[in-house]
């Protein structure tokens, strides 16, 4: 199990008070100005919903100009190819999903031996409730024909995604399956806004369940393909290598949970306190979640509180009475209705994916 990082923690601590200070309260944690990335910060946020301002955002490239006479092309292997403007899309049946993403390195600081890539804590993961199209409904116009296996998607943005690498778009692509999934969304609302240029203006896709790298943003065009789709973004990143050295696609969100207050390193008054935190799987809902005050040693269950959708995270309450003043090493791991463990060690990779490992937080009551 991952210690506690108490030096590094004292600087999260510092730096989310100082974020607590600013006039509104708010503002994102910034990993990097340009491409924009920035990290949620989860210990100062009250609400199951992560506010449009507060939702993690995560580019390869520098966003792309706003598209005057946007049309999305959806053509490939299908009967009719089409171009869909952005008004067509308000005429087409609508869905709402809660939904949860997560960007496949959240956590990558806590890995040891550290590895290249953003070091995001634990704030690359929020939720919001997106509106749009099921891209079903799009495919199914357009008409997929037999022998389809995958569904690529072209973002606006493009560049170099690595030195010596051409330049190229943000491409990535869909087990048909997958695309034809009901809740499968082509977006263009976010907690009741349009999206913001930063979320994919002006509509985007989002793949419930899946990590964040699945949802392009910005989108120009899809193609229904009759081969599997192998680029930068699908078969050199997004992949993690297995124990017996195959390599693996980062897909479906692995079983997580991440205590929102405490914060690490504070020091608490000798009393009881609320401790809590999400959980979430992208492959089911979430059956329990247990804390544990001593590192990892005995375990006891957290009460499953709020709203409770099949694609977003789910908030968990633990009402602890420390025993007496001294350092507790505060640990929470959740378990899905699959049947899916939060593990206590994250499985190192290379590239410093699916990092779900227990996080432990550790804080001092006087
Ligand atoms: N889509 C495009 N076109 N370009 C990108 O760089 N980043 C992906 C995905 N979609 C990306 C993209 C990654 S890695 C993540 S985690 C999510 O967008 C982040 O979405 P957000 O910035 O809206 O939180």
């Amino acid at each position: 199990m991952n210690t506690c990082k108490c030096s590094k923690a004292e600087s999260d601590r510092e730096r989310i008070e100082t974020l607590s200070a600013q006039p509104e309260g708010k503002g994102l944690v910034t990993i990097e100005e340009e491409p924009i990335i920035g990290e949620t910060p989860q210990a100062i946020l009250k609400s199951w919903l992560t506010p449009n301002p507060l939702f993690y955002i995560r580019n390869h490239y520098t966003i792309p100009e706003g598209v005057s006479d946007w049309e999305l092309t959806l053509d490939g292997n299908v009967e009719d190819a089409l171009s869909i403007a952005l008004q067509d899309f308000h005429s087409f049946p609508i869905q709402t999903l809660p939904i949860t993403l997560e960007c496949a390195g959240n956590n990558r600081s806590d890995l040891e031996p550290t590895v290249p890539g953003n070091p995001f804590q634990n704030g690359a993961v929020s939720t919001a409730i997106w509106a749009g199209v099921p891209l079903r409904h799009l495919l199914e116009r357009a008409g997929v024909k037999e022998g389809s296996v995958e569904v690529l998607f072209e973002g606006f943005d493009s560049g170099e995604p690595a030195p010596g690498e051409s330049h190229q778009p943000y491409l990535r692509s869909l087990p048909i399956d997958v695309a034809m999934h009901p809740d499968t969304l082509l977006a263009y609302e976010m907690n009741g806004e349009p999206l913001s240029r930063e979320h994919g203006y002006p509509v985007r896709l989002v793949v419930p369940g899946w990590y964040g790298m699945a949802s392009v943003k910005w989108l120009k065009r899809i193609t229904v393909l009759q081969e599997n789709f192998v680029g930068f973004f699908q078969t050199d990143r997004y992949i993690i290598e297995s124990d017996d050295g195959e390599t693996v696609p980062v897909a479906q969100m692995h079983v997580k949970s991440l205590i929102s207050w405490p914060a690490e390193h504070m020091h608490l008054p000798a009393k009881p306190h609320m401790i809590n935190g999400m959980a979430w799987s992208g492959f089911a809902h979430i059956a329990k979640v247990e804390v544990s005050d001593d590192g990892g040693k005995t375990w006891q269950s957290a009460d499953l509180v709020g709203p409770r959708y099949r694609y977003s995270w789910q908030q968990w309450n633990f009402a602890w009475t420390p025993k007496s003043s001294g350092k507790y090493t505060l640990v929470a791991r959740a378990t899905d209705e699959d049947g899916n463990e939060q593990p206590l060690e994250t499985r190192w990779n290379s590239l410093g994916y699916i990092i779900n490992g227990v996080r432990p937080v550790c804080v001092e009551v006087e």
